[in-house]
Protein backbone atom coordinates (compact mmCIF):
# COMPACT_ATOMS: atom_id res chain seq x y z
CA UNK A 1 0.00 0.00 0.00
CA UNK A 2 1.34 3.09 -1.04
CA UNK A 3 0.51 6.25 1.49
CA UNK A 4 2.06 9.53 0.94
CA UNK A 5 3.00 11.19 4.18
CA UNK A 6 4.33 14.42 4.68
CA UNK A 7 5.85 16.59 1.60
CA UNK A 8 8.05 13.89 -0.24
CA UNK A 9 7.78 10.94 1.35
CA UNK A 10 5.95 8.43 -0.28
CA UNK A 11 5.99 5.38 2.55
CA UNK A 12 5.26 1.59 1.36
CA UNK A 13 4.41 0.51 4.59
CA UNK A 14 2.39 -2.07 6.40
CA UNK A 15 -0.61 -1.69 8.17
CA UNK A 16 0.70 -1.97 11.80
CA UNK A 17 3.29 0.71 10.37
CA UNK A 18 0.48 3.03 9.08
CA UNK A 19 -1.21 2.81 11.99
CA UNK A 20 1.86 3.83 14.17
CA UNK A 21 2.01 6.99 11.69
CA UNK A 22 -1.51 7.94 12.69
CA UNK A 23 0.47 10.14 15.36
CA UNK A 24 1.24 13.33 13.55
CA UNK A 25 4.61 13.51 15.89
CA UNK A 26 6.26 10.61 14.76
CA UNK A 27 5.04 10.92 11.58
CA UNK A 28 6.92 14.42 11.58
CA UNK A 29 9.99 12.64 13.19
CA UNK A 30 10.32 10.13 10.38
CA UNK A 31 10.12 13.04 8.31
CA UNK A 32 13.08 14.72 9.67
CA UNK A 33 14.88 11.31 9.32
CA UNK A 34 14.11 10.66 6.01
CA UNK A 35 15.48 14.19 4.82
CA UNK A 36 18.54 13.59 7.25
CA UNK A 37 19.56 10.22 5.56
CA UNK A 38 17.75 7.84 3.88
CA UNK A 39 19.40 5.14 4.30
CA UNK A 40 18.69 5.42 8.16
CA UNK A 41 14.84 6.35 7.55
CA UNK A 42 15.42 2.69 5.52
CA UNK A 43 17.00 1.03 8.43
CA UNK A 44 13.83 1.85 10.50
CA UNK A 45 11.92 0.57 7.99
CA UNK A 46 13.20 -2.46 7.69
CA UNK A 47 13.45 -2.82 11.16
CA UNK A 48 10.28 -2.84 11.76
CA UNK A 49 9.10 -4.80 9.05
CA UNK A 50 11.37 -7.69 10.30
CA UNK A 51 9.85 -6.64 13.54
CA UNK A 52 6.38 -7.61 12.60
CA UNK A 53 7.49 -10.68 10.96
CA UNK A 54 8.59 -11.65 14.68
CA UNK A 55 5.34 -10.29 16.31
CA UNK A 56 2.97 -12.35 13.78
CA UNK A 57 5.11 -15.59 14.51
CA UNK A 58 5.26 -14.94 18.17
CA UNK A 59 0.89 -14.35 18.06
CA UNK A 60 1.67 -10.83 19.59
CA UNK A 61 -1.19 -8.00 19.44
CA UNK A 62 -2.39 -5.00 21.45
CA UNK A 63 -0.09 -2.58 23.51
CA UNK A 64 3.26 -5.05 23.27
CA UNK A 65 2.92 -4.56 19.61
CA UNK A 66 2.30 -1.22 19.04
CA UNK A 67 5.17 -0.29 21.70
CA UNK A 68 7.60 -2.91 19.37
CA UNK A 69 6.63 -1.12 16.05
CA UNK A 70 7.34 2.48 17.54
CA UNK A 71 10.29 1.56 18.95
CA UNK A 72 11.50 -0.23 15.57
CA UNK A 73 10.79 2.97 13.55
CA UNK A 74 12.48 5.41 16.19
CA UNK A 75 15.08 3.35 17.96
CA UNK A 76 17.49 5.41 16.27
CA UNK A 77 15.72 8.73 15.50
CA UNK A 78 18.25 10.47 17.63
CA UNK A 79 21.18 10.42 15.03
CA UNK A 80 19.17 13.19 13.16
CA UNK A 81 21.32 14.96 16.20
CA UNK A 82 24.60 14.10 15.76
CA UNK A 83 27.21 15.51 12.86
CA UNK A 84 26.54 13.63 9.45
CA UNK A 85 29.88 13.20 8.74
CA UNK A 86 30.07 10.33 11.53
CA UNK A 87 27.84 8.26 8.96
CA UNK A 88 30.17 8.38 6.65
CA UNK A 89 33.64 7.75 8.50
CA UNK A 90 35.59 4.61 7.59
CA UNK A 91 37.24 4.82 10.56
CA UNK A 92 35.62 5.66 14.00
CA UNK A 93 37.96 7.35 16.30
CA UNK A 94 36.92 7.32 20.56
CA UNK A 95 35.46 10.48 20.00
CA UNK A 96 33.11 9.20 17.29
CA UNK A 97 32.37 6.27 19.35
CA UNK A 98 30.98 8.09 22.62
CA UNK A 99 29.09 10.78 20.28
CA UNK A 100 27.16 7.65 18.78
CA UNK A 101 26.43 6.12 21.94
CA UNK A 102 24.82 8.98 23.10
CA UNK A 103 21.53 8.22 20.17
CA UNK A 104 19.47 5.86 22.60
CA UNK A 105 19.28 8.85 24.80
CA UNK A 106 19.10 11.51 22.30
CA UNK A 107 16.10 9.49 20.88
CA UNK A 108 14.42 8.87 23.98
CA UNK A 109 14.38 12.35 24.83
CA UNK A 110 13.04 13.31 20.69
CA UNK A 111 9.81 10.90 21.19
CA UNK A 112 9.79 10.68 25.31
CA UNK A 113 6.60 13.03 25.15
CA UNK A 114 4.16 11.31 22.47
CA UNK A 115 5.31 7.46 22.95
CA UNK A 116 4.42 4.82 25.57
CA UNK A 117 7.05 4.80 28.98
CA UNK A 118 7.28 0.84 27.25
CA UNK A 119 8.76 1.89 24.04
CA UNK A 120 11.36 4.72 25.85
CA UNK A 121 12.76 1.87 27.66
CA UNK A 122 12.83 -0.32 24.49
CA UNK A 123 14.64 3.03 22.84
CA UNK A 124 17.49 3.10 25.58
CA UNK A 125 17.94 -0.14 25.63
CA UNK A 126 18.19 -1.04 22.48
CA UNK A 127 21.70 -1.91 22.60
CA UNK A 128 22.10 -3.61 25.79
CA UNK A 129 22.60 -7.09 26.73
CA UNK A 130 20.30 -8.78 29.31
CA UNK A 131 23.62 -9.10 31.44
CA UNK A 132 24.49 -5.39 31.63
CA UNK A 133 26.57 -4.98 28.94
CA UNK A 134 26.68 -2.69 25.76
CA UNK A 135 25.47 1.05 25.76
CA UNK A 136 22.57 2.71 26.53
CA UNK A 137 20.91 1.83 29.86
CA UNK A 138 18.44 -0.47 30.85
CA UNK A 139 17.99 -4.33 30.32
CA UNK A 140 16.26 -5.60 26.85
CA UNK A 141 12.95 -7.41 27.70
CA UNK A 142 11.47 -9.61 25.59
CA UNK A 143 9.42 -6.94 23.67
CA UNK A 144 13.09 -4.93 23.37
CA UNK A 145 14.69 -8.28 22.30
CA UNK A 146 12.62 -8.44 19.02
CA UNK A 147 13.92 -5.04 18.03
CA UNK A 148 17.19 -6.38 18.57
CA UNK A 149 17.04 -9.49 16.65
CA UNK A 150 15.69 -7.36 13.95
CA UNK A 151 17.84 -4.39 13.85
CA UNK A 152 20.72 -6.53 13.38
CA UNK A 153 19.38 -8.43 10.54
CA UNK A 154 18.30 -5.53 9.14
CA UNK A 155 21.92 -3.94 9.88
CA UNK A 156 23.92 -7.25 8.21
CA UNK A 157 21.96 -6.85 5.38
CA UNK A 158 22.88 -3.14 5.02
CA UNK A 159 25.91 -1.98 3.34
CA UNK A 160 28.29 0.67 5.54
CA UNK A 161 31.28 2.84 4.51
CA UNK A 162 33.82 0.33 6.09
CA UNK A 163 32.12 -2.78 4.35
CA UNK A 164 29.90 -4.13 1.90
CA UNK A 165 26.40 -5.38 2.96
CA UNK A 166 26.43 -9.03 4.42
CA UNK A 167 24.58 -11.87 2.55
CA UNK A 168 22.09 -13.75 4.36
CA UNK A 169 24.40 -16.65 5.07
CA UNK A 170 26.96 -14.64 5.91
CA UNK A 171 25.07 -12.23 8.41
CA UNK A 172 23.35 -15.50 9.61
CA UNK A 173 26.82 -16.95 10.92
CA UNK A 174 27.91 -13.43 12.51
CA UNK A 175 24.28 -14.05 14.36
CA UNK A 176 24.23 -17.22 15.54
CA UNK A 177 27.95 -15.95 17.18
CA UNK A 178 25.59 -13.05 18.80
CA UNK A 179 22.92 -15.48 19.69
CA UNK A 180 25.80 -17.94 21.70
CA UNK A 181 26.99 -14.79 23.39
CA UNK A 182 23.94 -13.44 24.59
CA UNK A 183 23.83 -10.21 22.67
CA UNK A 184 20.40 -11.12 21.08
CA UNK A 185 18.10 -13.56 22.27
CA UNK A 186 18.54 -17.30 21.19
CA UNK A 187 14.98 -17.95 20.72
CA UNK A 188 13.51 -14.53 18.94
CA UNK A 189 16.67 -15.12 16.73
CA UNK A 190 15.67 -18.65 16.20
CA UNK A 191 12.50 -17.61 14.86
CA UNK A 192 13.70 -15.24 12.37
CA UNK A 193 16.21 -17.94 11.28
CA UNK A 194 13.32 -20.82 10.15
CA UNK A 195 11.94 -17.61 7.84
CA UNK A 196 15.42 -17.18 6.21
CA UNK A 197 15.09 -19.68 3.33
CA UNK A 198 17.94 -20.22 0.87
CA UNK A 199 18.18 -22.22 -2.09
CA UNK A 200 19.64 -23.52 -4.54
CA UNK A 201 23.98 -24.48 -4.71
CA UNK A 202 27.12 -22.28 -5.00
CA UNK A 203 24.84 -19.50 -6.44
CA UNK A 204 22.03 -19.41 -3.06
CA UNK A 205 19.61 -17.03 -2.93
CA UNK A 206 17.91 -16.23 0.10
CA UNK A 207 14.42 -14.60 0.97
CA UNK A 208 12.40 -13.41 3.89
CA UNK A 209 8.26 -13.86 3.27
CA UNK A 210 5.79 -10.97 2.31
CA UNK A 211 6.86 -7.35 2.02
CA UNK A 212 10.73 -8.13 3.81
CA UNK A 213 11.55 -9.29 0.90
CA UNK A 214 13.25 -6.27 0.03
CA UNK A 215 15.58 -6.07 2.96
CA UNK A 216 16.93 -9.78 1.95
CA UNK A 217 19.80 -10.02 0.07
CA UNK A 218 20.64 -12.79 -2.91
CA UNK A 219 24.14 -14.19 -2.35
FE1 LIG B 1 20.80 2.08 17.46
Amino acid sequence: MKTEYGHNIFFYGTSDMQNVLMNRNIRELLNKLHKYDTSIWQHAVGTACVSELLLDDMNIYGADREDVITAALLHDVGEIELPQALFKKEDLSKKDYERLYKHPFISAKMTGSFVSNHTIMMILSHHRTRDGRGYGIGIPDEMTEIVKVADVYVALSEPRPYRNAFSVPEALGIMDRLAETGDIDKKIYARLRKYLFCVGGAKQSCHLPHNCNKYAFSV
